[in-house]
Formats: C-alpha cells, sequence, structure tokens
C-alpha cells in the first residue's frame, strides 16, 4: 500500500497494517516534510519517500491509499488511476458534487479496484444490528441520530485547522457522513426532508445541525452540536415496536426491550473493537484486490452520500445563536 497523507488516520493505517499479515507499506508521503520527518522517528521502518509520484510509483504499491484533507482527495486519485493502482479513498469524497460525479465516473472507467474508507463497512456491530433490524417482530418505526461534541475539532483531530472551516471540514461532513453511509447500506436511498445547520461566523464550519430524512418511509432524526460539557456522544437509535438498538461511539450496540429498558450490551462482539474493525477493514481490502466479494463501499456509493451531505450543508445560515 502507499499511503499519501500521514496526519491523524495516515498514521493510523500505517499502525494497523503492521499487525496484518497480507499488507505491507509500500511507501508513505506527506506534503509537509515536518509529518515525513515525525513519521520516519516513530516508524523508523516505514519507507518514507519525498514525492507523491514517487509514493504512487512505487513497483511493490498495489493500492493507493489516499488519506488527505477532502479537497485533495480528486487530484490525488487521478494520479493513482493515471498509474493503474487500485485506490482506497477516504470519506468524504470531495466536496464539490459535479467534480466527485466525474470521479467517479473516472474510476469506474478505469476498471481499476476502488472502495471509500467508511468504518461502518467492516463492523461486527453492524453485522449484528443488520441481523436484528430484519427480524421479523422487530417492527422499525424511527431513527434518532445523535452527536454532540463538547468541542470541534475533537482533542485527538486538534492539529486539522481545515476541520474548522465550512468549505471542507465539519461534523457533518466528518461524522454525520459516517451515518448516512449506514442507513443507505442498511435500508437504501435517504431522501432529505429538511434541516437547518449553523455557523457562527461566515467560512466556519458548523455548530449545529438539525435534520429529518425519510428512510424507505422510516422518519430518520439528525440532531448534532458543538459546545458545552461532555461526554461527547455520537450514537444512532433504531426503535422498533417494542424494542430498540443502540450503536454507540462507533463499536458499542446495546440491544434495549420491556426487561432491560436500560439495555444489554450485545454479546460476541470484539474485545478490542477499533483494531478488530480496522483488520476486517484491511480483510476486505484484500478481497477487493483479489477481484472476490467484499463489503466495502464503491465511489458511487459514496458520491450518493455527498450529494446528501452537501444537499444539507446548502441549508447553512449564519447565526451566533
Ligand atoms: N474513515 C474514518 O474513520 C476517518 C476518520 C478521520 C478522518 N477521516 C478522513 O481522512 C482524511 C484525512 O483526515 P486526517 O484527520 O488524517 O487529517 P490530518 O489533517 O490529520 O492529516 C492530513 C495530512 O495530509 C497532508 N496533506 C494535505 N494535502 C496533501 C497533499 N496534497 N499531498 C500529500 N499530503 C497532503 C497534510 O500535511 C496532513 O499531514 C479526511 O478526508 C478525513 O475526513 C476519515
Amino acid at each position: 500500500m502507499a499511503v499519501i497523507g500521514l496526519g491523524v488516520v495516515g498514521r493510523r493505517m500505517i499502525e494497523q497494517v503492521a499487525l496484518h499479515r497480507g499488507w505491507r507499506i509500500a511507501s508513505a508521503y506527506d506534503a509537509d516534510p515536518a509529518v515525513r520527518a515525525a513519521i520516519q522517528k516513530d516508524h523508523p521502518s516505514c519507507p518514507v519517500v519525498d514525492s507523491v509520484a514517487a509514493a504512487i510509483h512505487h513497483p511493490s504499491a498495489h493500492l493507493v491509499y489516499v488519506a488527505v484533507p477532502p479537497l485533495f482527495h480528486q487530484e490525488l486519485v487521478v494520479q493513482a488511476i493515471a498509474a493503474g493502482r487500485a485506490v482506497l479513498c477516504e470519506k468524504p469524497l470531495g466536496i464539490d458534487v459535479a467534480q466527485s460525479q466525474q470521479l467517479a465516473q473516472a474510476m469506474n472507467d478505469s476498471g481499476l479496484p476502488q472502495a471509500v474508507n467508511f468504518v461502518f463497512s467492516s463492523s461486527a456491530a453492524v453485522d449484528r444490528l443488520a441481523q436484528g433490524l430484519q427480524a421479523p417482530d422487530f417492527g422499525l418505526r424511527s431513527i434518532e441520530i445523535r452527536l454532540h461534541f463538547k468541542e470541534w475539532p475533537r482533542d485527538w483531530q486538534r492539529g486539522a485547522a481545515w476541520l474548522t472551516q465550512a468549505d471542507q471540514g465539519g461534523f457533518v461532513r466528518e461524522v454525520l457522513s459516517h451515518f448516512i453511509y449506514l442507513l443507505m447500506r442498511l435500508r437504501g436511498p435517504l431522501r432529505l426532508c429538511s434541516a437547518q445547520v449553523v455557523s457562527p461566523t461566515p467560512g466556519a464550519a458548523e455548530v449545529s445541525a438539525q435534520a429529518l430524512l425519510d428512510s424507505a418511509g422510516i422518519p430518520v432524526s439528525v440532531s448534532g452540536v458543538v459546545g458545552g460539557s461532555g461526554p461527547d456522544v455520537v450514537e444512532a437509535r433504531f426503535v422498533g415496536a417494542s424494542q430498540a438498538y443502540v450503536l454507540s461511539d462507533w463499536y458499542h450496540l446495546t440491544h434495549h426491550d420491556a426487561q432491560h429498558p436500560q439495555g444489554q450490551k450485545v454479546q460476541g462482539l470484539p474485545e478490542v473493537p477499533r483494531v478488530a474493525t480496522y483488520q476486517r477493514q484491511l480483510d476486505q481490502l484484500l478481497s477487493l484486490l483479489k477481484a472476490q466479494p467484499h463489503s466495502l463501499a464503491s465511489f458511487d456509493t459514496a458520491l450518493a452520500v455527498q450529494v446528501l451531505v452537501e444537499a444539507l450543508l446548502a441549508q447553512r445560515r449564519i447565526s451566533d445563536f
């Protein structure tokens, strides 16, 4: 794998590849020399190179992982396609819908293996949730997505100034997009009914996003807010006729019914879920390269997520509350 972009997720990938038997890093590149030096110091065996071309054209690089901020996904994916490399692109696919349509078309036309990195593609908790929702007695009535961040960006992404800007950052693209992907994966197309998004100043990322979506006739309410005290909340509730599932903090799933209104942990999920999920994602990526069935999102799927996300963000207004 060639890794382009060695920030939060690029580093994470380097660490996860080191734990996986089927993958190794062929080349790693970041536009910032200080970031390259830091990676070389922390991971002395990581093959850091000093240009995009050297990373993409490395003879052992069968797949290019594009892990840079969204505004630069397109130019790097185009270079990977030109070099005949498979692509794993970070989400969101892009910001400009017309540009992403062209990019998805170019990716499809190339015939090269392609995927976009949504964490819910390879999640054991999501597999169990999907089974639970399909049970004939579940009777789904509503879905609620709740996001609360005491500060944005979160402490572990504080160095990423782009996340504070409306052009490519904000929690709607960064976090809500994963849940939109999840709902599309579990239930098919989603429709935006109404939305209100608030940024404090022009050009700043949102501090509030409220929306109502339609998921095949089931209402989906979205409430996302930045500010105030913790704890942070990243949660989707699937409310049935007499039971519910709550997916929280990405990997945790609880089941609620009359006997257990506070919920019971769904058993049999991984003890260290983040590592397990990453490793499953890398397994899926190998299947993709071997032209075997896999669960990863295609560019077309990521484009559908982006279209909805950008429609929601188009409802942005400026207010200081
Ligand atoms: N899938 C997930 O769960 C998940 C989680 C967090 C972030 N992301 C996504 O991953 C991407 C990167 O996020 P991050 O948090 O790592 O950001 P980051 O700011 O921590 O790191 C991005 C790095 O890319 C480098 N860079 C910028 N432009 C470049 C270019 N043209 N060529 C080479 N390097 C370049 C920067 O110097 C920086 O080191 C974003 O699209 C983000 O939305 C995905």
